[in-house]
């Protein structure tokens, strides 16, 4: 029986586009979730946008559209971007659609029968002008310790001094320039210290990496606090049953948007249900992955959550680290802030999966993308390693034996080898250490053209004794170079797709590795990936700045 897998990458905010960093935990799950297709797993993967929250009433507002609007534009527009990464999702939903509504609903009544649920009045800086409150990113003012000017509520970035927005000397919205007042209102607070026990255990349950369960020490060490749940009217989001003016914090319904996600994707299907993959007693799986700012929300506020409503809770968070580009944070200022589109016009979306898959690791430390290092990896690995072998023995095998392989294999026991290394990057995959399986896999592109530049069939074909043994060898290469493409699947979906057309075979899957393609045609040998030129790259660069 094929595991029943449901896969959730974070629900991007819908108020702008999608940028390279965007791109890294989609394209980590997509290499996770097709590996496990290619198992013969039944693997579902979905995500969507997370349309609620102040920011994208806000841009909305700038832009004199609703609200709505502008989500379904994000939603379009990321599902496009997304899509051309080879990104390959079952749904690209949103929260703010009528599944989500009555999930949250019903799960925050279980939580309200439960007792979970408190209110209490509290005070937060409020716009005059505006009529609104403000969070904490709408209020600049000086630095209280070192009166630079401008700075955000929380933090200097002149002399680093942390503090509260309350602190800051001259405080002014930067909504409307009025200066924020102080006032009262009644929250929702969700008591997150009564899951303080269960969550101290399933966050120490294998369903997290270790780095992150250390991170979460901290909390536990502090107390779980109770966790505010509410906004305020004007918010763009859902509004609590039996309140008046007042809405659903975004971070309570956007996880919820997985599950929603999922049910709108059921609608069409007769094998999936949200009961089956949600109930408490589930044998499916669930896996969200996740960058490493949203760990919080995601192993603890969302498994206490799903408890309360009797849920089942993720089989495990999978988290990743940051995109930083030549060692520093995206900036737009340094240039550095690439959207996926201004990618996509340039280079091909493959190169920078296979770039991201070299460095992602099960680790959630960050990832740089160094341009310099990412022409000279692309140019030595895929073209120079892995392509080069299929170009150099195809023009033989199309010259001198009519595009047809060889009725042996010249060397069983290297095939073997190749066959038996396919385990341990299969291993690798599971675990999301693609580093390791790229080094792995280009190891044994190494060890290919080592053979290759052993026969010598360029020299071999000129003596007319040696050509069937010419042909052997060009057909081993072939079938080396079919088991490389066949473990590069998950990463270079595309480039696999095209491969799979020259060599002649149906969609490559895992267990194909054990077979061998003899006496069949091929076709004529057409480039599969170009040499990438620094000129593409500074093209790039150009665009960014
Ligand atoms: N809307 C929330 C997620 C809700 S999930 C129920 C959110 N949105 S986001 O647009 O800010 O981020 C979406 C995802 O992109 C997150 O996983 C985040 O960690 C990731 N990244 C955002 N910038 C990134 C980099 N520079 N590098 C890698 N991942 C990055 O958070
Ligand atoms: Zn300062």
């Amino acid at each position: 029986m094929p595991r029943k897998i449901l896969v959730t990458y974070a629900l991007p905010y819908a108020n702008g586009s999608l940028h390279l960093g965007h791109l890294v935990g989609f394209i980590q799950a997509d290499i996770w979730v097709r590996f496990q297709k290619m198992q013969g797993q039944d693997c579902v993967f979905i995500s969507g946008c997370d349309a609620h929250g102040t920011p994208i009433m806000i841009q909305a507002e700038k832009l004199g559209i609703m609200p709505e609007e502008l989500v379904e534009q994000c939603r379009v527009e990321h599902a496009r971007d997304i899509a051309s990464f080879f990104v390959h999702l079952d749904n690209y939903y949103t929260t703010h659609s009528e599944e989500n509504k009555v999930l949250i609903c019903d799960a925050f009544k279980k939580h309200q029968d439960k007792g979970n649920i408190v209110t209490r009045r509290i005070k937060q800086a409020f716009d005059p002008e505006k009529h609104m409150f403000l969070p904490d990113r709408y209020i600049k003012g000086d630095c209280p310790r070192c009166d630079a000017k401008d700075q955000y509520g929380d933090n200097c970035e002149s002399c680093g001094a942390t503090y509260a927005p309350t602190d800051l000397k001259n405080p002014r919205s930067t909504l409307s320039g009025a200066t924020p007042i102080e006032k009262e209102s009644e929250h929702y607070f969700f008591q997150l210290e009564q899951y303080n026990d269960f969550l101290h255990q399933w966050t120490r349950d294998g369903h997290l990496q270790e780095q992150v369960t250390h991170k979460l020490d901290e909390w536990f060490k502090v107390g779980l606090q109770p966790w505010d749940i509410s906004r305020d009217t004007p918010y763009f989001g859902f509004s609590i049953p039996g309140a008046d003016n007042k809405y659903f914090y975004c971070w309570l319904d956007a996880p919820m948007g997985y599950v929603a996600s999922f049910k709108n994707f059921c609608a069409n299907q007769t094998d999936y249900s949200v009961e089956a993959y949600f109930k408490s007693d589930s044998d499916c799986e669930l896996y969200h992955f996740i960058g490493k700012d949203i760990i919080y929300f995601h192993a603890l506020f969302w498994p206490a959550v799903l408890e309360g409503a009797d849920y089942r809770t993720p089989t495990a968070i999978f988290c990743h680290g940051f995109l930083t580009i030549n060692g520093q944070k995206m900036s737009k200022s340094r240039g550095t802030f690439i959207h996926a589109k201004t990618y996509l016009d340039h280079l091909p979306p493959e190169y920078f999966r296979y770039y991201l898959a070299t460095k992602l690791s099960d680790r959630i430390e960050d990832l740089d993308i160094n341009f310099d290092d990412f022409i000279q990896r692309i140019n030595s690995d895929l073209i120079g390693k892995f392509v080069n072998i299929a170009s150099r023995s195809a023009s033989f095998i199309a010259k001198y034996f009519d595009n047809t392989l060889s009725a042996q294999l010249s060397e069983p026991a290297l095939f073997k080898l190749f066959v038996k290394e396919g385990d341990a990057i299969a291993e690798h995959y599971e675990k999301r250490e693609y580093s390791l399986a790229t080094k792995r896999i280009m190891a044994l592109a190494d060890r290919a053209n080592q053979y290759v530049d052993e026969k010598k069939p360029w020299s071999m074909i000129k003596d007319p004794d040696q050509k069937n043994a010419t042909h052997d060898v060009c057909s081993m290469s072939i079938n080396l170079f079919r088991l490389l493409a066949l473990y590069l699947k998950p990463i270079l979906p595309n480039i696999t797709e095209k491969t799979e057309a020259f060599l002649n075979v149906s969609p490559l899957v895992w267990a194909d590795k054990n077979h061998v393609l003899l006496s069949t045609t091929i076709q004529p040998f057409q480039p599969l990936a170009e040499r990438l030129d620094k000129t593409h790259v500074a093209a790039l660069q150009d665009a960014t700045k």
